[in-house]
């Protein structure tokens, strides 16, 4: 009876770890999702999604830039991502004549449009299963550190071999933290070129202030193309290179989207934790996180009162703004998730499930005690992730001990060292200081320094810091702002004259000189005190982390062996699927799930940057000349949100429909549900993409691109 009852009880529990929309699936295993997928409304097999025997549309789908996702929407190889993807690249191309980021760029012929050395278009092949071989001679005797170096060896010697007949890049890969490995066989498109992009405000319309919120406005697209040599072959850029021809591309649906209607995402996730155990989330989300978001709330703060009096600083810290502000705005949403959804009580229960199931056999005791032993690691380990988040959070946010640490790599200089040594790190040097004194404004800087230090001093124990927060009590009488301006006073680091001079005069002697810079002094504190205090036993603590969480995950596979349990993120290519649908952000408030350019002139305001509408977009509007794009409501649709599963690596990702024509382009998720890299609720978890309706839409009647269009297979 009590075994009956807790095969109920698991099988209710893990209705809270798995459900419908939640997973992000290997594409190369997608059969098992095939009947469920169908059943949510998919017309097409898993088979045209992924094979390796028959072109399919993973041969539309790439890696793109090494950290976003494009899909091919031509026979020409031509790429769609999001503009905050190709954004490097239309700065890189921007110069004050031409400047692409305020203006958009369109390459009305082929030969305008513009060559990315260094920017990249990975292509899945194929993957196959490897890990008998990988994990071959392992068994439970053996210690972690044998694993580790037995793992690497056969790793190495699969690749070896898997080089000798195959043209594509090879890697192996670890799924389900260690317990299944793919050797993965990759095509790497090397000649990417620039085609088109929306001015910014269309492209980042709304800004940081809309960035992962839902209403949504963002035009948020670019488009590049793919060329390659004469042979068809990735070649590095050359004129004489030629577009490239997909095995597959997508065609597009004009048809737009309906509440639940099925859709599913193909892309490149980054990172998700799903398998952590209760102990490990609740140190995230409740102990990490608010200090995190705290010393970015008091940074922005500053930028803030600063960027709004002063058009200048604004253009110098908007991109160091958006930086922070994109993880200070998500974390702040996984706080209020983990909270409102009560994911630490959701994994204990889990877990009192997992620890009944392991009683029942004493062959799962060892999945008992991984779970077990995971408290006094994460107890061990919070003394040294709360010294590392200090570090990197509050000492390395104040620009000039950033720098300073930077020039400190001069300190590695000795009368030995070779010339042309010296001389190479003396031009990166100028190239980092170029960059740094260009967006840099000392008084932001020396606020930030006076809050982030006072912060820093209040939240390490004085036994377990760096020796320059001591000094500040020992010589300054514990008077920040008293050492911050004599830091400032002092230091040579905030004059652009006095370091090109230091650089352009540097000899080895000279050495002496800069460690004593208060700046440098401060740096090097910080940095001895983590490599010397810090960073050995995280990376110990890690070490264990890792370990256990191998084996709670193996636990949790045998524990439901009927689930179809999806392993987290990890850049490799995943399919994920829902319905379109609104939700219920908070009492009162239900969201509709897509919103159309009326929004967009509501929110317009030429006073605030990112709300700015350019003349031609209102025209068009007020025109009402959307061509075939505008919905069958009339109206043109700018955004939509659904069920999918996505992290951070899925921008830029094809949302597809039942069919798999293209609806759109994913690119950001509501912060409500931004907790869905630790815990997945399908109620406030939504993707948010903008409608391919309205990408052609800009390129068609806002730029006069057509030649993209015809070039598109379109289905009206
Ligand atoms: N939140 C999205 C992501 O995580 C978009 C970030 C870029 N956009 C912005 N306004 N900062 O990457
Ligand atoms: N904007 C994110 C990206 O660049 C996607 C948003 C998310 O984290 O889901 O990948």
């Amino acid at each position: 009876m009590k075994k009956f009852f807790l095969t109920i009880l698991t099988t209710i529990l893990l209705g809270t770890i798995v459900r419908a929309d939640e997973g992000m699936w290997i594409p190369a295993l997608l059969q098992r999702n095939e009947a469920e997928m169908q059943a949510m409304g998919m017309k097409i097999t898993a088979d045209d999604i992924y094979s390796i025997n028959h072109s399919s549309m993973k041969d539309a789908v790439v890696l793109f830039g090494g950290g976003c996702t494009g899909e091919l929407v031509s026979d020409q190889g031509l790429l769609l991502t999001n503009h905050h993807c190709g954004y490097g690249w239309i700065q890189r191309h921007s110069t004050v004549e031409h400047d692409y980021l305020t203006d958009g760029f369109w390459a009305m012929t082929p030969e305008e449009e513009l060559a990315c050395p260094g920017l990249t278009a990975v292509m899945l092949k194929n993957m196959v299963d490897v890990t008998d071989r990988v994990l071959e001679s392992i068994t439970y005797e053996t210690s972690d550190e044998d694993r580790a170096e037995i793992i690497k060896k056969h790793i190495k010697s699969i690749i070896e071999e898997a080089k000798k007949d195959t043209e594509y890049e090879v890697s192996v890969e670890s799924f389900y933290i260690g317990n299944q490995y793919f050797l993965m066989y990759n095509e790497v498109f090397k000649d990417v070129r620039m085609v088109g992009a929306p001015p910014s405000n269309i492209g980042k319309f709304g800004g940081d202030t809309d960035n992962w919120v839902w209403p949504r406005h963002t035009g948020d697209f670019s488009i590049f193309r793919i060329y390659v040599g004469k042979d068809g072959k990735p070649a590095e850029y050359n004129e004489e290179n030629v577009p490239y021809k997909p095995d597959y591309h997508f065609t597009i649906s004009l048809k737009g989207v309906e509440k639940d209607d099925f859709t599913f995402v193909f892309g490149y996730p980054a990172r998700t934790n799903e398998y952590l155990p209760a102990v490990a989330v609740d140190q995230e989300a409740n102990v990490v996180y608010p200090v995190v978001v705290d010393l970015r709330t008091q940074i922005l703060d500053i930028y803030n009162k600063y960027q709004e009096k002063d058009a200048k600083v604004r253009i110098q810290y908007a991109s160091k703004h958006a930086g922070l502000g994109n993880g200070w705005k998500k974390w702040m949403g996984v706080i209020e998730g983990i909270r409102n959804f009560k994911g630490i009580d959701k994994k204990l229960a889990f877990e009192q499930a997992y620890n009944d199931w392991c009683m029942q056999s004493r062959s799962r005791m060892k999945y008992m005690h991984a779970l077990r032993d995971f408290t006094p690691v994460y107890e061990e380990y919070e003394k040294y992730r709360m010294a590392t988040t200090y570090f990197t959070e509050a000492g390395l946010s104040i620009e000039i001990i950033e720098f300073a640490a930077n020039m400190a790599k001069l300190s590695e200089v000795t009368k030995d060292t070779p010339q042309e040594e010296i001389d190479e790190l003396i031009s990166e040097l100028k190239e980092t200081s170029a960059a740094f004194f260009k967006d840099y404004y000392q008084p932001i800087d020396e606020e930030v320094a006076v809050t982030m230090l006072t912060a820093y001093r209040a939240a390490q124990p004085e036994d377990f810091r760096p020796e320059i927060l001591n000094e500040i009590d020992k010589i300054f009488k514990g008077d920040v702002k008293a050492y911050v301006d004599y830091l400032f006073g002092k230091t040579i680091l905030t004059s652009e004259e006095k370091v090109n001079k230091f650089l352009d005069e540097f000899k080895p002697s000279k050495v002496k000189k800069l460690e004593k810079d208060p700046a440098v002094v401060a740096a090097n504190s910080m940095m001895d005190f983590y490599v010397e205090n810090v960073m050995a036993k995280s990376r110990e603590c890690n070490a264990k982390i890792n370990n256990l969480r191998r084996v709670y995950m193996e636990g949790q596979m045998k524990m439901i062996p009927e689930r179809n349990l999806y392993p987290d993120a990890n850049f490799t290519l995943r399919v994920t699927y829902g319905k379109v649908g609104g939700f219920k952000p908070r009492d009162a408030v239900e969201y509709r799930h897509f919103t159309t350019l009326d929004g967009i002139m509501q929110k317009e305001n030429p006073d605030i940057y990112d709300y700015v509408v350019t003349d031609r977009l209102r025209e068009l509007y007020e025109a009402k000349d959307f061509g075939c794009y505008a919905d069958k409501d009339g109206t043109m649709h700018v955004a939509f949100i659904a069920g999918n599963h996505t992290t951070g690596g899925n921008s830029g990702s094809p949302i597809l429909n039942a069919e798999g024509k293209l609806l759109g382009l994913n690119f950001d998720r509501t912060w409500e549900g931004t907790m869905s890299d630790l815990i997945y609720d399908p109620s406030i978890c939504k993707n948010i993409s903008v409608d391919i309706r309205y990408v052609l839409f800009l390129i068609d009647k806002y730029a006069g691109c057509t030649r993209l269009i015809d070039e598109m297979t379109i289905d009206e």
